[in-house]
């Protein structure tokens, strides 16, 4: 889909359609879709007073004007209660409406930016949001259909206002990058896991740099590691994962050196388990066709990485992404094994289900040797526990630095992309002791993400690190907060702001 600025009158834009917006309780519409009423001689107010519309959050009204308008549909859109409003929902905003626009098989639709007229958004802000918007509306997983859906082919926004055309132009710039981005992160988590084994994920991030010019490519350097550098490194997590599969695993860095020589790396470790049957803990039957997200923490730092270099961030990143299958067999790490894992620590595994935190400590531990980072961020959908106390609207956030969770928070609020912090007491390390190693990979029924963030933590050491739990937020089952069902690529719009803040690492 492109995204591009008119700049003009949208009374006398050509498009299939055109889209206004009216905050609830608004009686007589003012500005652009001011101009529209008047056009249609009073049509939108006289829905308004007829009760036909209240410009509730989502809530649309289509409208054939015939003359007046130089588009055959105005669609006005319910932006809900003023005091609600905001860039997040700028973003939301799209979704019906791009919803709309591929069920009339409609291929130019031309929106006012919303937001950014007597409301008072930042226009370049509200226009970053609102190409993101569209960008991720648009997003769906057509490959196994034999049925394509309808594509928007253009999404236009019209200002009038021809001081503002620069940001505009620039923001949108952005959202479209971006949501670019996050889709091409989305489009692995949907492939079927059969389509996608670790070589596979391997073989995408090879590509991570296509399509973003020589500038970019320049800086990005992607290696792709197999079992004997695996084996060699000592790596014993990825190794027991890795072992019940006949698809060996692999390790994943994609390095991007926006920043100067010498300044500080920020590392993101993602997971990468292409597939989670659990292994010898064989996970039941029901639901296990989803566990193909269990490597959207290692699509959304590959994304993260894409989005850096798309969007031309200052700093040096780099994203590490151990990937494996999770499988049972004859060759499978078992309930009982003993693991050395990089760092030296042993681990006793109590269910080879609890794969996640193997691998990542794994990667953790590579990471902090091989680039120093000043600061590392895992992601990971690591526990159902996680589903369980924070549903799919919020990820659950823990660290060992209090200035890099506060960061983090910042990005999540300017994201718009929810994280909430769960805490990592000392008490609760009691639980992952091991009788017989170091540690041991789960810590029973009680706190089973905090146990897990514990876990973690043992492998972070003294590097400033946060990590993220997305096991509910990275694949929703219902439409919601501006997504279709299925992959929402995140943490990707969180880490991108983190990224864009000043700052070390
Ligand atoms: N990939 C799962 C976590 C998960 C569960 C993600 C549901 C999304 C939805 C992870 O590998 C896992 O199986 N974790 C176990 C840990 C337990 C054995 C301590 C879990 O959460 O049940
Ligand atoms: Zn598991
Ligand atoms: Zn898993």
């Amino acid at each position: 889909m492109k995204i591009e600025l008119v700049v003009g009158d949208i009374l006398r834009h050509k498009a299939d359609m055109v889209v206004v917006n009216l905050f609830e309780g608004v009686k007589r519409p003012g500005g652009a879709t001011g101009a529209v009423d008047a056009a249609l001689g009073g049509a939108i107010s006289a829905a308004i007073r007829d009760g036909d519309f209240h410009g509730k959050w989502g809530e649309t009204l289509l409208l054939r004007p015939g003359k007046g308008v130089a588009s055959p549909r105005v669609l006005v859109l319910g932006l809900g209660k003023k005091e609600k409003f905001s860039l997040e929902l700028v973003r939301q905003s799209a979704l019906p409406v791009v919803r709309l626009a591929r069920k009339l098989r409609l291929r130019t639709v031309a929106s006012v930016l919303h937001g950014a007229g007597t409301f008072g958004l930042d226009p370049k802000e509200a226009a970053r949001f609102a190409a993101l918007g569209a960008a991720l509306s648009h997003y769906g997983y057509d490959r196994y259909k034999s049925e394509k859906e309808n594509r928007v082919e253009r999404f236009q926004w019209v200002e009038i206002n021809r001081s503002l055309a620069a940001p505009i132009r620039k923001g949108l710039e952005f959202g479209a990058r971006l949501g670019d981005a996050i889709n091409w992160a989305r489009d692995l988590v949907s492939s079927p896991p059969g389509d996608l084994r670790p070589d596979g994920l391997a073989r995408a991030a090879k590509a991570l740099p296509k399509g973003l010019g020589s500038a970019a490519t320049k800086k990005m350097r992607v290696r792709v590691f197999g079992k004997k550098e695996i084996e060699a490194w000592g790596m014993g997590g990825i190794l027991a994962v890795g072992k019940g599969s006949e698809a060996p695993p692999r390790l994943i860095v994609a390095e991007y050196r926006g920043g100067r020589p010498g300044d500080p790396w920020t590392a993101l470790v993602g997971k990468g388990v292409t597939f989670d049957t659990g292994g010898i803990s064989l996970k039941k039957w029901e639901g296990m066709e989803k566990m193909k997200y269990d490597m959207a923490g290692g699509a959304g730092m590959l994304g993260a990485v894409r989005a850096a270099a798309a969007l031309g961030i200052r700093k040096n990143i780099v994203a590490v992404v151990p990937a494996v299958e999770n499988m049972p067999s004859g060759t499978a790490f078992r309930p009982g094994d003993v693991i050395r894992m990089m760092s030296g620590k042993t681990v006793e595994v109590f269910s080879t289900d609890a794969e996640g935190r193997l691998i990542l400590g794994d990667a953790i531990a590579y990471a902090k040797k091989r680039y120093r980072p000043a600061a590392m961020i895992d992601a990971a959908t690591l526990t159902g526990a996680c589903v369980v106390a924070l549903g799919s609207v919020t990820m659950g956030m823990m660290g060992n630095d209090g200035k890099l969770l506060s960061r983090m928070k910042e990005a999540s609020a300017a994201s718009g992309e929810r994280a909430w912090e769960l805490p990592l007491h000392e008490e609760y390390f009691e639980q992952i002791k091991s009788e017989i190693g170091d540690l041991k990979n789960i810590g029973g029924p009680e706190a089973g993400t905090i146990t897990a963030g514990c876990f973690l933590k043992e492998f972070a050491g003294d590097t400033p690190w946060v990590h993220l739990d997305i096991a509910g937020v990275a694949w929703r089952e219902k439409e919601r907060m501006g997504y279709a069902p299925g992959p929402t690529g995140a943490p990707v719009r969180l880490l991108v702001e983190f990224l864009s803040q000043a700052g070390r690492g």
